[in-house]
């Protein structure tokens, strides 16, 4: 685990061995310039800053000498006043300056925003997942000064710690192998990560899913010896007018059940409960960020195994709101698990639902790594399209077309949950599925709860080297578009 300690000092400190100074690169002209603050940077002036390798563009970090043993870090993409510019260089900074005991941040900001978004980069960048490295060091903590003559909040800086803490319990989580993270011991970390947050944690044991109906969750967890879990986070203040339901794919292992994946496939299936990690540590900020808004997590958790007791393609279940769905693929289980955690989310008329999920192949496909996909109402879509965009984020809204749908249309029950042989529009399809559990608006209304469902299959793990504020492997990723999200629903 990265550590840091972050300050806001009106002046740089003293050059010394160990400390490092970040300075921005722009380009003018097509001459390559270096913007400073609050340093001085004569040594350095007359470099031959293109001969050293120094670009302008994102990620691009050269190191040279400074006075006393320090070094300065000249670090490209910085755009003034531009905060998704200074959220990326930051976290490019905290990702790759580790080597350093003390890293300064000497270049020009605007205003507190600019500061949150270079600082929240950092701190979101400054990470890595080592608990299974048998020589793991213990890394000592990294100090960051940014300095600047703006006026930075305390409140500022816990924003910041707030952000950096659900991204990187997310991630831990994401990264967890699914011989230690499983339904149960799932429910136990979520418990764990929620104390002293002013939430409410229930957890329903396979029995209570049962009595209750779930028929997708106990379906999909009935291959494991592992029995499914459905993990209830509940942040309810005073005074809220709007309430949020999150939902999330929890799949803690994807083998695709009796109609198994490839080994090539399998690999990265521990990621597949990314959905309910981003979701739990969503709903735990909003209540350390005390949001007046009611926010409940449901993370739908089950383990996809083949196995003699296993559902086998063409079994008939009952999922929560009562409808019957023929298992035509045991690969397609997301749905199932989260067809049970929309209805019961339903039952309590939320304002908006949005469900999290790495629910399709085919959103990679269409996609790629860095995008997620968006369906349901155009309201609430639209919504969390600009949360995610407020967020440095990745999403795009996709078509939604209800035709789609009869290709689910199944002989024996409601609905098949895949069409066998027929993958068009792989990640629409899996959205319309979803839509069949999203209940009323209320009991005498005939309009459905508002809701947006996101697939982030892709992006869910950066299989590349990292990048800005993201590491290689689990991201992280949409946790701080649904704070924000949130936030714009208290208002
Ligand atoms: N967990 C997978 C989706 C996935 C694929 C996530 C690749 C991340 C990377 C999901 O459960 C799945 O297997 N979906 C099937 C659905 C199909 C059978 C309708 C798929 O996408 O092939
Ligand atoms: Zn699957
Ligand atoms: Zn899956």
């Amino acid at each position: 685990m990265a550590k840091h300690f972050i300050k806001v000092a009106a002046s740089a400190p003293a050059f010394t061995k160990d400390s490092v100074f970040v300075i921005g690169v722009t380009e003018k002209a097509s001459k390559l310039t270096l913007v400073s603050d609050s340093v001085d940077i004569s040594s350095i002036k007359n470099l031959d800053l293109a001969k050293l390798g120094v670009k302008s563009s994102p990620d691009s970090v050269v190191k040279v000498p400074a006075p006393n043993g320090a070094f300065f870090a000249l670090v490209g993409g910085y755009k003034n006043g531009d905060v998704d510019s200074l959220r990326y260089l930051g976290g490019t900074v905290g990702r790759t300056l580790n080597e350093f005991r003390q890293v300064v941040f000497a270049l020009p900001i605007k205003n507190e925003s600019d500061a949150f978004s270079l600082l929240e980069g950092y701190a979101v960048g400054h990470y890595s997942y080592d608990a299974y490295k048998s020589d793991a060091k213990k890394a000592s903590a990294q100090t960051v000064v940014l300095a600047t003559k703006v006026k930075v909040k305390p409140a500022t800086l816990t924003r910041v710690e707030i952000m950096r803490a659900a991204v990187h319990d997310t991630r831990d989580l994401v990264s967890m192998p699914a011989n230690d993270l499983y339904p149960q011991s799932f429910a136990s970390q979520a418990s764990k990560l929620a104390k002293g947050s002013a939430v409410t944690v229930t957890i329903l044991d396979e029995k209570k899913l049962a009595a209750g109906g779930f028929g997708g969750l106990l379906g999909v967890g009935k291959g494991s010896v592992r029995p499914p879990r459905l993990v209830k986070i509940e942040y309810k203040p005073t005074g809220a007018k709007k309430k949020i339901a999150f939902v999330g794919k929890g799949i803690t292992y994807d083998t695709g059940g009796l109609s198994l994946k490839p080994a090539n496939s399998m690999l990265g299936m521990k990621y597949d409960m990314t959905g309910a990690a981003t979701v739990l540590n969503a709903v735990l900020a909003i209540a350390r960020l005390k949001l007046k808004v009611h926010a409940t997590a449901y993370l739908c958790l089950a383990e996809n195994m083949p196995s003699g007791s296993a559902t086998r393609p063409g079994d008939v279940i009952k999922l929560r709101n009562g409808k019957t769905v023929e298992v035509t693929n045991t690969d397609a289980e997301g749905r199932l698990v989260l067809g049970d955690g929309l209805a019961l989310a339903s039952e309590s008329y939320p304002d908006l639902i949005v469900d999290v999920a790495t629910l399709t192949g085919a959103q990679r496909v269409a996609l790629g790594t860095r995008t997620a996909g968006l369906m349901g109402d155009d309201a609430a879509v639209d919504a969390l399209f600009k949360a995610t965009k407020a967020s440095g984020e990745f999403a795009w809204p996709m078509p939604f077309p209800e035709e789609l749908r009869a290709l689910l249309n199944s002989d024996i029950a409601d609905m098949m949950n895949s069409r066998i042989g027929n993958p068009s529009g792989g990640m629409l399809v899996g959205g319309l599925f979803l839509k069949e559990f999203i209940g009323k608006k209320s009991k005498t209304s005939d309009d459905l709860i508002p809701w947006v469902h996101l697939d982030l299959a892709g992006p869910a793990d950066n299989d590349g080297a990292g990048y800005g504020f993201i590491p290689k492997g689990a991201t992280g990723s949409y946790v701080r578009s649904l704070i924000a999200l949130a936030e714009s629903f208290a208002k």
